[in-house]
């Protein structure tokens, strides 16, 4: 008899540990998304923030109602009042044995802990030595924000350290890209659709595109964006998870191993960046933001091209752009397909048509546009661009945010969605020879896509495609 491929399903997590409790990720995501948990009946566990600011449990739970008042839309008064009766606050200074003995106290009973660092990776060491030494630890899972080290021998040291308390099942990876349904349905279009499967390879694509554009810029975290740059916040994770997606073969199962496995070998196949193929840009003015230093070289716009050493995608060139402050606010994962043949009955002098496209738009108002070619009404047989196209929420109602899930699915203990060492492996190593080795930085000006040097990038694939309007049905 065939055995189970399912893994006996792991304890939930019976207390949420949130280090960074008065930061700026906990008041825009965390304290959202445990409010989002309450409201679906999937807490029913403590919530003790940790941070230095001294403070009892009322100054945290301000914290929390200003966060949940603020950014849920028409919340529930009597959720946010459950939710914040489990909130408690732990205060000190996280290079010091006090905090630890203090959250040990607090507790005390509880067996399964989820520690959740929204804090500097810096401090990861002093929280992981302090968590072990007071004995919280076992038993624990824990969850650690991208961007998951500054190169491949940083992440190795924080996976090290990690792995001195935490097992490799018990470390949560976030990149929340991985917890969006637009992003995670890439993976569902493309093998649920068997009608995408025998076209989606290099005899039937051209090109592949990706594009996350945002029309504002580092605001107030300008140190932060110092110490990353667009490279590291943003392409080694969020954009290459999206490349991943759309290049990687069936999974042999939906549990983590196989989807992490299966994403794994196709970023083993992605070539090494390199300097020739990256346009690196920073918008004018971002040298006066708060926490920038003059003279920065930091990118807040990299455009690259490369190639994935595979059977389906030898020869497939890979665009890949992000940028802050340019015209517009959208991501897009274009697959560029052949171009048909001049129609030989088309009249001189007509337009030719292009090659068809399809547009998978992952930012808040996704959906997917498919660029056909349809007869212009009249007397010659001429081609004029039509759209298939669908908008997901009106199809297929509201999802949850990605932040709500991911923290349901590691107190859940579930690793699906999350990031796997072997795979940040390559993510670096994929980046890496181009954090260091590049040209200076290209300025433009805020509000266009970016600076003209990335045209290059694109010139034979018939140039960016800029991002198109959300889909929405005419009331
Ligand atoms: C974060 C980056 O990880 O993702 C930010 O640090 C970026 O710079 C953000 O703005 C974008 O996330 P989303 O979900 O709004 O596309």
């Amino acid at each position: 008899m065939a055995s189970d491929p399912t893994p006996p399903k792991a304890e939930r997590s019976d207390a949420l540990v949130l280090f960074g409790a008065t930061g700026d990720l906990a008041h825009k995501k965390i304290f959202p998304a445990v409010y989002e948990m309450e409201a679906d009946g999937r807490l029913e566990a403590p919530i003790i923030g940790v941070a230095s600011s001294e403070g009892d449990d009322e100054f945290i739970r301000e914290k929390a109602r200003a966060s949940v008042t603020e950014l849920v839309p028409d919340f529930d008064q009597a959720v946010l009042d459950r939710m914040l009766e489990q909130v408690h606050y732990v205060s000190g200074d996280y290079r010091e044995g006090q905090v630890y003995d203090d959250l040990a106290k607090v507790l005390k009973g509880y067996e399964r802990p989820l520690f959740y660092l929204a804090i500097p990776p810096v401090l990861f060491d002093d929280v992981v030595t302090g968590l072990d030494a007071c004995g919280v630890a076992k038993g624990g899972r824990v969850v650690v924000e991208k961007p998951f080290g500054r190169d491949s021998a940083s992440a190795k040291e924080l996976n090290d350290v990690l792995h001195k308390s935490f097992t490799e099942d018990e470390i949560f990876r976030i990149d929340h890209y991985l917890g969006k349904e637009s992003v995670e349905n890439l993976l569902v279009f493309r093998f649920a659709n068997s009608m995408l499967e025998p076209i989606w390879n290099r005899n039937f694509i051209s090109s592949v595109q990706i594009t996350m554009a945002e029309d504002f810029g580092v605001g107030s975290r300008g140190k932060f964006y110092e110490s990353v740059g667009a490279l590291r916040d943003v392409l080694q994770n969020h954009l290459l998870q999206i490349v991943a997606l759309l290049g990687m073969e069936p999974p042999a199962g939906a549990d983590a191993q196989s989807l992490r496995d299966e994403k794994v070998k196709l970023l083993r196949q992605v070539r090494t960046f390199e300097s020739k193929d990256l346009v690196r840009g920073q918008y004018r003015g971002y040298v006066d933001e708060e926490g920038v230093e003059g003279g920065s070289d930091v990118e807040t716009y990299a455009a690259v091209r490369f190639e994935i050493d595979s059977w389906r995608w030898a020869g497939v060139p890979w665009l890949v752009r992000t940028g802050k402050s340019l015209a517009t606010s959208a991501t897009e994962a274009i697959i560029t397909f052949n171009a048909p043949p001049r129609l030989l009955f088309t009249p001189e002098g007509s337009p030719e048509p292009g090659p068809n496209f399809l547009r998978f738009q992952l930012g808040k108002q996704d959906g997917v546009k498919l660029h056909l070619h349809a007869k212009k009404p009249g007397e010659d047989l001429i081609p004029e661009p039509v759209d298939l196209e669908v908008s997901y929420a009106e199809a297929l109602g509201p999802r949850e945010e990605a932040y709500q899930r991911l923290l349901d699915d590691a107190m859940d203990g579930d690793a699906r969605r999350f990031g796997r060492e072997d795979a940040l492996d390559e993510q670096w190593r994929i980046v890496e020879q181009v954090l260091e080795d590049h040209e200076e930085v290209h300025l433009y000006a805020e509000g266009t896509m970016g600076p003209r040097q990335a045209d290059r990038l694109a010139s034979d694939v018939g140039g960016w495609i800029d991002p198109s309007p959300p889909v929405t049905t005419p009331s």
